[in-house]
């Protein structure tokens, strides 16, 4: 399956948490969008959504011609997807859902239109099982909440998926500015809900067994390594964290205590008590402060560091290019 088409057009299939997210950065990076979603409201709450998020993307940076209006929405399947170059299907985290989805979707689109899943913990060798005819152009392109913002996208194959099809759908999703990872493997959680899920792991742990409060084992996370995890990722701060000997040097210093640690993490039982312990110490923590407060002070330090690292890797870009 070749195709050099340029992607113009976009279907979104589900407009829920994750659907109209993705909407509102296509339509900011340029794209035409059109949207699908059988809930009562879904094509109001949509337009009240991307109007909500366009702010933000407006200050990151919009693409030339982006505009809201590009966005159109129906119920009718079959009409969104016509002429679209790329589907990006958000829709329940059912594996009977998406697989009947699938079947509808394989038979609708042409044959080289890429349908990439959402879906944060199926399997895209299950999902396209529901595609019987083109089953190798259904891949996994798992974003993080929410996508408008966090640039993110993990890129994973099924059994059936084409090495076309993952060049292809890595190329659409760098084209619009995102980082993507290819998983190379299907793993429960992709990876970077794994490296989330082992760290929630030691911090229910902590805090059940009264080493520290949330509050501070949150201080402990987002002022420390979290603020360098924000720059780089853990094994390039290792590399630093051997000094002038690099890597080779920190394994020498530290694989020894790493992994005696290793043998006193923690697996919490989220039991009912341990559960309303955790919930307590949260509420604590959070005291008088409404979710919307929490939302915006987290948006506002979010952007303002992507729009940082934009900003350093233009600058990093215009160098490469002056010395070459
Ligand atoms: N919530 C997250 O943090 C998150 C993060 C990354 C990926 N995901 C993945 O994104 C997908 C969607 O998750 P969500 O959190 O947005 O769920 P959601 O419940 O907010 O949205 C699902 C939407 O699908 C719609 N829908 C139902 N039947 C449909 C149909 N036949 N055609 C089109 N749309 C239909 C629903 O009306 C709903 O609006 C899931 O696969 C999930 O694993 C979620």
């Amino acid at each position: 399956m070749t195709n050099n088409k340029p992607t113009r057009r976009v279907a979104i299939v589900g407009t829920g948490l994750i659907g109209a997210s993705w909407a509102a950065l296509f339509l900011a990076k340029g794209l035409d969008v059109v949207a699908t979603d059988p809930a009562p409201n879904a094509e109001a709450r949509l337009k009240e959504f991307v109007a909500s998020a366009w702010p933000a993307l407006a200050r990151l940076g919009l693409s030339p011609g982006a505009s809201q209006l590009n966005l159109k929405f129906t119920t009718d399947l079959a009409e969104a997807l016509a002429n679209v170059d790329i589907v990006q299907e958000n829709g329940p985290e059912r594996i009977d859902f998406k697989q009947k989805l699938y079947e509808q979707l394989d038979e609708l689109l042409a044959p080289e239109v890429i349908i990439a899943s959402s879906s944060s913990g199926l399997t895209m060798s299950e999902i396209q099982k529901g595609a019987k005819t083109h089953p190798e152009r259904c891949v996994i392109g798992h974003p993080f909440n929410p996508p408008h913002l966090i640039p993110l996208t993990e890129i994973v194959g099924g059994a059936k998926t084409s090495e076309a099809t993952i060049q292809r759908v890595e190329e659409f999703y760098t084209s619009i500015g995102q980082k993507t990872v290819r998983v190379k493997k299907e793993l429960p959680g992709h990876v970077a809900n794994r490296l989330q899920s082992a760290v929630a792991r030691e911090v229910y742990y902590l805090v059940a067994e009264g080493v520290v409060s949330a509050a501070d084992v949150d201080t402990a996370l987002c002022w420390g390594p979290g603020l360098r995890w924000g720059i780089m990722g853990n094994m390039m701060l290792n590399h630093l964290g051997g000094g002038p000997g690099g890597i080779e040097h920190f394994f020498q210093q530290f694989a020894g205590p790493m992994t005696a640690w290793w043998k006193t993490l923690g697996a919490p039982a989220l039991t009912a008590d341990v559960q309303k312990m955790l919930i307590d110490s949260v509420h604590a923590e959070v005291g008088s402060r409404s979710i919307e407060e929490l939302e915006t002070e987290r948006d506002e330090l979010l952007i303002s560091l992507v729009e940082l690292r934009n900003k350093r890797a233009q600058i990093a870009a215009s160098h490469k290019a002056a010395a070459e």
